[in-house]
């Protein structure tokens, strides 16, 4: 419970009407797009980062937690108000404060959308390229806050990767303003980074300086391949990274993704086929050319049974469908998702696509695989349904012995959708309890009471 004072002088700073208390609109922030559900108490949305301080420090004050939150749409948990507390909705502060075409670079405020930033971008001429599955809907502050990535990571990078300068309030109420346009900086801790994917368990992302590119009309061509052996598929794509094809996206679909796909969208996927991959190369014309047919070269060596190629864009649109609807396609086998998004080295991936299918068998549960292969990093999802106390139970621990696998593989338990609540309990497995300390260090140095998201990602 928020003492009422307290809630006076939070409406005080920020106006009445951009505080929510009311149950129904309390519900709204109560989940995100995981499994996960929990109640604030309060919901404030600032319009400056003078408003933010001003929260921060009432919070700090009477020992409130405080959870940044942009849309929502993280798939860890990661804006749950676990141990109740204010979330901090962003989306109030979302303009663009300067664009800088010279250094080909923007300035925003936290909690503008992704979308609408790309839109502003395109008028002018740039685009900003990182694309997480939920672009739509996804805010900046959000993105950093989980080192978002996607499909086109591979060429482009994550968000860290595009990421110049921030401004964030620390839990003491200071504004501190870390990194540098200058595209190289090396003069002392690298400081933007740590704020990059700590899911606002140090302090609120008032602002970011992100790195653009010009907006051209891509040309881009795609080959998929179907694989009776998930030993020639994991070869093949090791391969196109090994010999350094510059590949703008390298997908991956396993039997059961491929079946689900086919009957919820009628395309003409092969049954009998064990991985279905697909390889996007994108850029210049001729240079796309002559890299597709190097892919594709690959992927027969390694015996690919099926090859289709586009010949041009539309071709090329078509044979992403598959893939683009692998998501929706698994929502309709059964009611709830438990996704789980491990990485491991590139090399493993056939290692760790049998081991996915045994845990599935043994604790009796559906798991579909499908995700980016050419950074390792799969969607292995359970299908099931919440009503099912038993199945669920089982699902959950198979996502576990998934996450521990990758692990032991030399990978990681998120390779893109962050920690959060869904993975926390797998944190002192993946990086040991020194490691784990050092970063409890580091969080007790910026938010020595624990107001700043706190319950999450085992700190
Ligand atoms: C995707 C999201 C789930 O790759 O990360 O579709
Ligand atoms: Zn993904």
């Amino acid at each position: 419970m928020i003492p009422s004072q307290l809630v006076k002088e939070i409406k005080g700073v920020v106006g009445a009407e951009n505080v929510l208390e009311d149950e129904v609109d309390l519900l709204g922030f109560s989940y995100d797009a995981s499994e996960n559900m929990k109640m604030p108490d309060l919901v404030v949305r600032p319009g400056s980062t003078q408003e933010v301080v001003e929260i921060v420090k009432l919070a700090v004050k009477n020992k409130i937690p405080l959870i940044p939150r942009g849309s929502g749409t993280n798939l860890c948990g990661g804006t749950i108000p676990v141990l109740g507390g204010i979330i901090v909705d962003m989306q109030r502060m979302r303009n663009i404060v300067e664009l800088d075409e010279e250094n080909l670079c923007v300035t925003v405020e936290a909690g503008i959308k992704l979308l609408d930033l790309n839109k502003y971008l395109q008028r002018k001429g740039f685009f900003f390229p990182v694309d997480p599955g939920s672009s739509n809907s996804a805010t900046i502050g959000g993105m950093i806050s989980n080192n978002s990535s996607g499909m086109h990571s591979l060429k482009y990078g994550s968000t860290k990767d595009n990421l110049l300068e921030l401004e964030v309030v620390l839990p003491n109420g200071e504004i501190i303003s870390v990194g540098s346009k200058a595209p190289k900086q090396v003069s002392g801790y690298d400081l933007k980074s740590l704020f990059v994917g700590a899911e606002g368990t140090l302090g609120i992302i008032t602002k970011a300086t992100l790195k653009i590119k010009p907006f051209k009309e891509t040309f881009y061509l795609v080959v998929t391949a179907a694989f009776k052996s998930l030993e020639d598929a994991g070869r093949a794509i090791s391969r196109i990274i090994k010999e350094d094809i510059p590949v703008s996206a390298l997908e991956f679909m396993d039997k059961y993704t491929v079946r689900s796909v086919k009957e919820f969208t009628g395309l003409d996927l092969p049954l009998d086929a064990e991985a279905v991959v697909l390889v996007e190369c994108s850029g210049h014309e001729a240079s796309v050319k002559y890299y597709i047919d190097e892919a594709e070269k690959i992927l027969r060596e390694e015996k690919a049974y099926i090859v289709e190629k586009a010949k041009n864009i539309v071709e090329a649109e078509d044979l992403w469908k598959g893939r683009q609807s692998s998501f929706g396609a698994i929502a309709r086998v059964k009611p709830f998702l438990i996704q789980g998004d491990p990485s491991v080295p590139v090399s493993k991936l056939p290692e760790f696509v049998r081991g996915i299918e045994e845990i599935a068998k043994k604790n009796n549960v559906i798991v579909v695989t499908y995700g980016h292969a050419g950074e390792g990093n799969l969607h292995p999802t359970v299908v099931t349904d919440e009503r099912d106390k038993d199945e669920l139970e089982r699902g959950f621990k198979a996502m576990g012995e998934i996450y521990r696998l990758a692990i032991s593989l030399g990978g990681t338990s998120s390779g893109e959708h962050g920690v959060g609540l869904s993975k926390a309990k797998y944190m002192s497995y993946e990086h040991g309890e020194k490691v784990l300390n050092v970063m409890r260090q580091i969080k007790k140095v910026f938010d020595p009471f624990n107001i700043m998201n706190p319950g999450k990602m085992s700190l």
